[in-house]
C-alpha cells in the first residue's frame, strides 16, 4: 500500500476548527464503544470548504447533525475519511462507533497491553492515530477542548485514566464505574490519551514555583511498581529545573505516568497522562544498567519539558516535527549535563550523531530536518530530527549566549502559548528579542545532507601571524538542491606543542580571550591570529559547536597532545577518537602497531590512568573504541568482515599494550561496584567494566576474572558488562553465564531483552543460525516491539558480520521478519526496513544481494504504507552510482 505525499506547499489552515470535543467510552477488551460530540466551526474565508472527518477502523454506528440522526446518503464515507458536504457554518456533530482494542496490533489508537485476561487498555495518537478511536479532525493544527468520560467494570478495570483534571467519578449499576476528565487548555488531538486496567501506583507531590500543588502518579503492572521509584525522583528533578532554568511551570492539577512493555516508541507526552515503554521508566540496581538510569532521567525530562515545547506551543503540522522534538531533545541534554556530566553527555550525543544521522544524511533515506513531503510521517521520527534538529538548537543557544537564548525563548512561549506554529515562528522569536535576523539559519532546516567543513593553516614566521582558512562544502545526496551557506559557529581554542593553551589575538579583535567561537556563514572565511612564536595547534569545534564533518583531523602528533591536553573535556575525547581512527585506517591497510602515533598515544594513555582530575567516565569513552558502523560510515565502501577484523585487532593489541594499567585501574575500583547510582560511582563503574572489557581482548586468561565480575555483580551494569566479555569473547563459561542470566532474569521484559541483544550483536559465523534459535525461544515475541529491537534489529544494525554474511542468508532472514512483523506492526517493520537503505555502499556482491531483497519485499503483497514508504525510497536513484557518497 502506497499512501499519496503530502507535500508542505499545500499546506492550507483548517477550513473547519473544533472548539470542544467530548468523548464518551464504553471500554472493553474486544470491543469499545465511543460517542464523540464535536462542535466545529468554520472559517469564514474557506465558506465553500465542506467539513470531512479523519477515521480509520472506527466502525461508524451512528452520527447526528446538531441533535437529528443523519440518513445514509446524507454523508458519505470514502477510505480513511467521512464526507458532510451539506454542513456550513456551525453544527454539532455527534457519532457513536464501534472500536476493537484486542485486535488493534499495530499500537496506534487504542490497544491492549498484556494479555486479555490482565492486560490494561492504553492509546497511543502521535502522529495519526486519534482517528483510530474515532471520527474526528486529526491534525495538529487544529487544538480542542477535551471532556472525556470513561465507563468501565471495576473488576476488570478499576483504574480509569485520561489526561487533564479530574472532575468527578463514580458508581454505575452492575459494578460498573466512571471517571470524568476535563483538559482546559485546548490541545491537538495527537496528545490525547486514556488508559484503563489493573494498575498500581506511586505517588509524590510537587509544588511549582507559581505556587500549584501538583499531584504526580507513576502507574504500572503490579510486579513493576517497586522500580518506579527512581523515574518519579527524576520528575520532580526536571520539573524543578525547568522551572529554574527556564521559567516553565506546570500548569495542571495532575501528571500522571503509566509504564508499558508493549510500546514502539521510547515515550510518549500527552497531556498530563505520559505514556513510557518500560525500558525508559523501570530502574533498580538489579534491574537497570547505568545506562538505562541515565535514559530513565533523559526520557522522564524529556517528556515532561515536551509539556512547554510541544504541548503548549505545538506544531502547525508535521513537517514542523523538529519544532517540538529537536528543542526537546536540546533541553533534556542541558538537563542530564547539569544533572550528571556534560562531558559525558556530549560524547555520547555526538556518538549517536555520527552513527545514525551522519549515515542516514549520507543515504537515500536522508531529508532535511524540517522534510518538504512525506508519504507515512510515521517513518519522519528519525536521526535527523531529533538529533540533528537538536544541534540546530545548541548552535542557536551557543550564538545568542545563555542569557539570548532565554529572552528568546521567553518570547517564543510569549508569542505562542496555546498555538500551532513553525520553524519561522521560532527563529523570529529567537531573533526579535536579542535584534538579530536569524533567517539565515532556516537553511540549516530545509537542507540535507552533513556539511563538511575543512581548516586550513599557514603560519608566517616573520609576522607572527598564522592564517586559517576555514571553508564549508556539502557532500552530494540524494535529495541535492542547489546549497545556500550554512551559518556554522565553530568554537576554537589554540595550543603549543606543549600542550599550554595560547591566547587568541585576532586582527580586528581586541584584547586576549581562549577560545573563539567565529561564525563561519559564507563558503570561505580567512582568520589571521597575531603575536605568535610558533604555528599553534588548533583545537577545532570545541564541544562539538557545530554538527559538521571536519575535512581531515589534522596530524596525529597534534592530536596526541590535544587528547592529553584539551581542557575542554569533550575535545580531548574527540582528539583521542582521531586517534583511533587514524590508527585504525593503519590497521585496515597494515599493521596500526607499526604506525608512529601508536607508540604515542599509548604512551599518552598510560598517563591518563594516573591523572587524578581526569573524570573516569571521560577516560572510559577515550578508550572506547568508534562502533564498526561509525568506522564503515566513514570510508568510501563499507566492507564488513574487513572493517570488524580490522577493528578487533586494533583493540586488541591497544589492550595488549596497555594491559599493565587496565589490570591495575580495575583492581583500584574494586570498591564501584558496591555503590550507588550518582554520577560517580556510574563513571567508575564504566570505567572498570572498559578495563574488563579490554583485558578480555587482551588475552582470554582474564575470562577468569570477568566469571569473577559476573558471578559477585551486585547491580546489572557489571553483570552486564561481564556476560558480554565472556559471550564474545567465548569463554567457555559463556553458556552456563547466559542460561544463569536467563534464569534469573526470566520474569523480567527489560532485562530479558538485554540477553537478547547481547547474542544477536556476536560477531561469529554461526550468528544468523543462533538468532533465528532466539526467536524460538520461550521469552521472545513477534508482536513486542521492545523484543524485534533487541534481537533483529540488534542483529541488523549492529551485527554486521553476521547481517552482512556473503551469502545473503542475513538479508534474507530479516527480508522473511520485516513481512511478518508488517502484519503486526508496520511501524516496527518500517524501522527494520531501513537495515538496508545504505545498500549501494557495500561491495557489488553484498549489494547485490540487499538489492535482491529490497526488490523481493517491494513485489510482496499487501505491505504496508510504512514499509512501502521506506522501499521506495531506499530504491530511489537506482540507476546512480555509489556517487550519493561524500
Ligand atoms: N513524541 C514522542 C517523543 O519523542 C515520540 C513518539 C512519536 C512516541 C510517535 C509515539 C509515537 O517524545
Ligand atoms: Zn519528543
Amino acid at each position: 500500500m502506497k499512501k499519496p505525499l503530502t507535500c508542505i506547499e499545500d499546506y492550507r489552515p483548517p477550513a473547519w476548527r473544533m472548539q470542544t470535543i467530548a468523548l464518551d467510552f464504553d471500554l472493553d477488551v474486544e470491543q469499545s464503544w465511543v460517542s464523540a460530540r464535536l462542535h466545529v466551526i468554520q472559517d469564514p474565508a474557506q465558506a465553500d470548504v465542506g467539513l470531512r472527518l479523519d477515521g480509520e477502523n472506527v466502525e461508524l454506528l451512528e452520527i447526528r447533525l446538531d441533535g437529528r440522526v443523519l440518513a445514509s446518503d446524507e454523508y458519505r464515507i470514502e477510505g480513511a475519511l467521512l464526507f458532510l458536504d451539506a454542513v456550513r457554518g456551525e453544527a454539532v456533530i455527534e457519532t457513536r462507533s464501534r472500536i476493537r482494542p484486542a485486535d488493534n496490533k499495530a499500537m496506534q489508537g487504542l490497544y491492549l497491553s498484556g494479555g486479555t485476561e490482565q492486560g490494561f487498555l492504553l492509546s497511543q495518537c502521535e502522529a495519526e492515530g486519534f482517528r483510530h478511536i474515532t471520527w474526528s479532525i486529526d491534525r495538529p493544527d487544529v487544538l480542542a477542548r477535551y471532556t472525556v468520560t470513561l465507563r468501565a467494570d471495576r473488576a476488570r478495570f478499576p483504574v480509569l485514566l485520561a489526561g487533564g483534571n479530574p472532575d468527578g467519578a463514580g458508581e454505575l449499576a452492575d459494578g460498573r464505574h466512571w471517571a470524568r476528565f476535563v483538559d482546559p487548555q485546548p490541545k491537538p488531538s495527537y496528545l490525547f490519551a486514556i488508559v484503563a486496567g489493573r494498575l498500581a501506583v506511586i505517588e509524590d507531590r510537587h509544588c511549582t514555583a507559581e505556587g500549584r500543588l501538583v499531584s504526580l502518579k507513576i502507574w504500572a503492572p503490579a510486579p513493576l511498581i517497586a522500580r518506579c521509584r527512581y523515574a518519579l525522583d527524576c520528575l520532580k528533578a526536571a520539573m524543578l529545573w525547568d522551572e529554574q532554568r527556564f521559567g516553565r511551570n506546570y500548569r495542571l492539577d495532575v501528571f500522571h505516568v503509566v509504564a508499558t512493555d508493549d510500546f514502539t516508541m521510547g515515550a510518549m507526552e500527552n497531556t498530563g497522562l505520559n505514556i513510557f515503554n518500560s525500558k525508559y521508566l523501570l530502574a533498580d540496581p538489579l534491574h537497570a544498567t547505568d545506562d538505562d538510569y541515565r535514559h530513565v532521567l533523559a526520557v522522564v525530562a524529556h517528556e515532561y519539558f515536551h509539556n512547554w515545547t510541544g504541548n503548549r506551543v505545538t506544531c502547525r503540522d508535521w513537517f514542523q516535527l523538529c519544532l517540538k522534538e529537536g528543542l526537546t531533545v536540546y533541553r533534556e541534554q542541558e538537563f542530564v549535563s547539569e544533572q550528571t556530566s556534560r562531558t559525558l553527555r556530549r560524547i555520547e550525543d555526538v556518538r549517536v550523531l555520527w552513527r545514525n544521522q551522519f549515515s542516514e544524511d549520507a543515504g537515500p533515506l536522508a531529508h532535511p530536518v524540517r522534510p518538504s513531503q512525506y508519504s507515512e510521517i510515521n517513518n519522519f521520527y528519525t536521526a535527523t530530527v531529533y538529533e540533528k534538529g537538536a544541534e540546530i538548537v545548541r548552535m542557536l543557544a551557543t550564538v545568542l549566549g545563555r542569557d539570548g537564548f532565554r529572552r528568546g525563548m521567553d518570547l517564543y512561549f510569549d508569542r505562542h502559548d496555546g498555538a500551532a506554529v513553525t520553524v519561522e515562528d521560532f527563529l523570529a522569536a529567537l531573533g526579535d528579542a536579542n535584534q538579530r535576523e536569524l533567517s539565515p539559519w532556516l537553511a540549516w532546516y530545509t537542507q540535507a545532507g552533513t556539511p563538511v567543513l575543512e581548516a586550513q593553516g599557514a603560519f608566517d614566521a616573520q609576522t607572527h601571524c598564522y592564517t586559517l582558512e576555514l571553508t564549508q562544502s556539502f557532500a552530494p545526496v540524494a535529495t541535492a538542491l542547489p546549497r545556500q551557506a550554512l551559518p556554522i559557529p565553530v568554537a576554537l581554542a589554540l595550543f603549543d606543542a606543549f600542550g599550554n593553551r595560547l591566547k587568541i589575538e585576532r586582527n580586528g579583535v581586541a584584547g586576549d580571550i581562549d577560545e573563539a567561537v567565529i561564525l563561519l556563514d559564507r563558503p570561505r572565511m580567512s582568520l589571521t591570529f597575531r603575536h605568535l612564536d610558533h604555528a599553534p595547534i588548533v583545537s577545532l569545534l570545541r564541544g562539538y559547536s557545530a554538527p559538521v564533518r571536519i575535512a581531515q583531523r589534522g596530524d596525529w602528533a597534534d592530536l596526541v597532545v590535544l587528547a592529553t591536553h584539551e581542557d575542554d573535556g569533550f575535545n580531548r575525547w574527540q582528539a583521542a577518537d582521531g586517534l583511533i581512527r587514524h590508527l585504525f585506517m593503519a590497521e585496515l591497510q597494515g599493521d596500526a602497531r607499526g604506525a608512529p602515533a601508536f607508540g604515542a598515544w599509548m604512551t599518552g594513555l598510560r598517563r591518563a590512568f594516573d591523572e587524578a582530575d581526569l573524570d573516569p567516565a571521560t577516560l572510559a569513552e577515550m578508550l572506547t573504541l568508534a562502533d564498526e558502523i561509525t568506522l564503515g560510515e566513514s570510508l568510501a565502501e563499507i566492507d564488513p568482515p574487513a572493517i570488524h577484523a580490522a577493528r578487533s585487532r586494533l583493540e586488541c593489541s591497544i589492550a595488549q599494550a596497555l594491559q599493565t594499567e587496565l589490570l591495575a585501574c580495575y583492581e583500584q575500583l574494586a570498591a564501584a561496584s558496591m555503590a550507588g547510582a550518582e554520577p560517580v560511582a556510574q563513571g567508575q563503574r564504566r570505567l572498570r567494566n572498559a578495563c574488563l572489557g579490554l583485558l578480555c581482548r587482551a588475552d582470554p586468561q582474564y575470562h577468569a576474572l570477568a566469571l569473577r565480575h559476573f558471578d559477585d555483580a551486585v547491580c546489572l551494569s557489571d553483570k552486564l558488562a561481564a556476560l558480554t566479555c565472556l559471550v564474545h569473547g567465548q569463554a567457555l563459561a559463556a553458556q552456563n553465564a547466559l542460561d544463569t542470566f536467563a534464569a534469573d532474569y526470566s520474569t523480567a521484559a527489560t532485562v530479558m531483552d538485554r540477553w537478547f541483544s547481547v547474542q544477536a550483536t556476536l560477531p561469529t559465523a554461526n550468528a544468523l543460525e543462533r538468532v533465528r534459535a532466539l526467536t524460538r525461544h520461550a521469552a521472545f515475541r513477534w508482536d513486542n516491539p521492545n523484543k524485534v529491537y533487541a534481537l533483529l534489529l540488534a542483529f541488523a544494525l549492529r551485527n554486521p558480520v553476521g547481517f552482512h554474511r556473503e551469502d545473503g542468508a542475513g538479508y534474507e532472514f530479516i527480508a522473511d521478519s520485516i513481512r511478518r512483523i508488517d502484519r503486526i506492526t508496520p511501524q516496527v517493520a518500517a524501522r527494520l526496513t531501513t537495515a538496508f537503505a545504505a545498500w549501494r555502499r557495500y561491495p557489488p556482491t553484498l549489494r547485490e544481494r540487499m538489492h535482491a531483497q529490497l526488490m523481493r519485499l517491494q513485489e510482496a503483497a499487501a505491505m504496508s504504507a510504512d514499509v512501502t514508504d521506506i522501499l521506495a525510497r531506499s530504491l530511489a536513484h537506482a540507476d546512480e552510482d555509489g556517487s550519493l557518497r561524500p
